[in-house]
């Protein structure tokens, strides 16, 4: 299998699904004239990353919700889509799915479903990114018992510091779950260089993970305005800082498992 990559803060709002959606988008653009395939699966109810990436409006059997159903699906390949962007797939999400969601306590198997699904399907994807949703919830489980790393956005600000902790003690919890999870990193999100305290703080960030920080991601209206007109910085703005930001990013995550 390739990489599962995991996507997780509990903070809301810290660029989540915007790095999802805009890694996702970029990975295409860096192996041109390969047949690598990349998935995307969208695990929060909200469907952002699902709306952005995808034209596509989705029943709640198109979605990872299927996964959850009673009995457990013989096959779960229906469930990978087609997105615009060649070689990219997704797994979609609904909000369909939060009626659903209040059953699967009493599902079998309840916390390996996706882990399940990626047996089956996850060998035909180099990289699989998982966008989670802000909660500890049973997708979140099921996303960490699934992946074999976990990156985590964070915007250079005092309450992302003392969340320090509380994500060391996250890691820790979920080893439990996954012993071979690995951290693989943070990314500085939302950074603007003339904002001084946020200079201090990424320095913190830097020393605290070392070579751990993966990226830096500027704070870009760029980027608000490609998720408003539904899109990836690389379709909206292929020139801009942060499409280069992203893309450095998705280079850096490929060759973390020896893809590039
Ligand atoms: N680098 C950035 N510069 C400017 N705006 C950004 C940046 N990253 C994300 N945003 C904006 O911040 C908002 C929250 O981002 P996003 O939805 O990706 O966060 P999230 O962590 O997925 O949120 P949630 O926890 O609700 O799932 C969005 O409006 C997004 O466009
Ligand atoms: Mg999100």
């Amino acid at each position: 299998m390739g990489a599962v990559i995991a996507l997780t803060n509990q903070k809301g709002g810290v660029g989540k699904t915007t790095l999802a959606v805009n890694q996702a988008a970029c990975l295409p653009d860096l192996r041109k004239n390969t047949d690598r395939r990349d998935l995307l699966i969208d695990t929060d109810i909200q469907a952002n990353a699902t709306f952005l990436i995808s034209k596509e409006t989705f029943g709640y059997r198109d979605t990872i919700g299927a996964l959850f159903q009673e009995t457990i699906l013989e096959s779960g390949r229906h469930l990978v889509h087609g997105t615009e962007r060649e070689n990219l797939f997704i797994v979609p999400s609904s909000p369909l799915m939060a009626a659903e969601e209040q059953r699967i306590p009493f599902r079998e198997r309840r916390g390996e479903r996706l882990s399940l699904f990626l047996k089956e399907v996850g060998d035909e994807f180099d990289i699989v990114l998982i966008d989670c949703p802000p909660a500890l919830n049973i997708f979140v489980l099921n996303s960490f018992f699934a992946a074999d790393s976990i990156l985590v956005p964070m915007p250079p600000e005092e309450l992302a510091v003392q969340g320090f902790e509380q994500l060391m003690g996250q890691i820790a919890a979920v080893r439990a779950v996954n012993p071979d999870l690995a951290f693989l990193g943070v990314v500085i999100n939302m950074f603007t260089e003339r904002i001084l305290v946020q200079s201090e703080i990424r320095s913190f960030l830097e020393e605290q993970f070392g070579d751990r920080v993966l990226g830096l991601i500027h704070r870009s209206i760029i980027l608000q305005e490609a998720s408003a007109s539904r899109t990836t910085v690389a379709d909206y703005a292929p020139n801009s800082r942060a499409y280069e930001e992203y893309r450095r990013l998705a280079q850096r995550v490929a060759s973390e498992y020896g893809l590039m």
